[in-house]
């Protein structure tokens, strides 16, 4: 709780960043709610060998025995909720989670090559195709 910087006695309640979760069984990253998610899949290994074959990166390179890519298919917010960083903030741990597990990505989903991805170019190095996206 904080005070009010007006010098009113009464507290307000401090904002909580929303806490993602990983849903195992469903493949997703989801909020506590479940209405916020990225819904991933998991993808054989021999499309991970033949990316990192092509590929000088040497992230890719290091990533060449992982046993799987995730493939990051969908990304969904409610109406409501849209606007506020919420789908960066499912990618941000979505993103950290395959590079904990040593895995590739594959952005299916349109958001995240289109505007998370080149908004956060740090993490193309995961990407499967190798190919980096232009800073915005
Ligand atoms: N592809 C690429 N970028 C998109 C996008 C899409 N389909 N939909 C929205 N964006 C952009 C917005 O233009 C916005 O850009 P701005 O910051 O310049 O205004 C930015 O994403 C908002 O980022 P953020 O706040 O992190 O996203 P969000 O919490 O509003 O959620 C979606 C973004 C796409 C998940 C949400 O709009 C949604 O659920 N849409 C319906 C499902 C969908 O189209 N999913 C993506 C394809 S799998």
């Amino acid at each position: 709780m904080a005070k009010r910087a007006d010098g009113d006695s009464s507290t307000v309640k401090e904002a909580r960043p929303p806490v993602i979760v990983w849903n195992k069984e469903r493949e997703r990253f989801e909020t506590e709610d479940k209405e916020a998610f990225l819904q991933y899949h998991l993808r054989d290994v021999g499309l991970v060998a033949a990316a990192a074959n092509r590929s000088d990166n040497p992230e890719q390179q290091k990533r060449k025995g992982a046993a799987v890519v995730m493939d990051m298919v969908h990304t969904y917010v409610p109406r409501s909720k849209r606007g506020m960083g919420l789908a960066a903030l499912l990618c941000d741990a979505a993103f950290a989670h395959a590079q904990c597990h040593s895995m590739l990505v594959i952005p299916t989903c349109s958001y995240i090559s289109d505007t998370y991805l080149p908004r956060n170019p740090a993490w193309n190095s995961l990407v499967c195709n190798g190919e980096p996206k232009s800073s915005m």
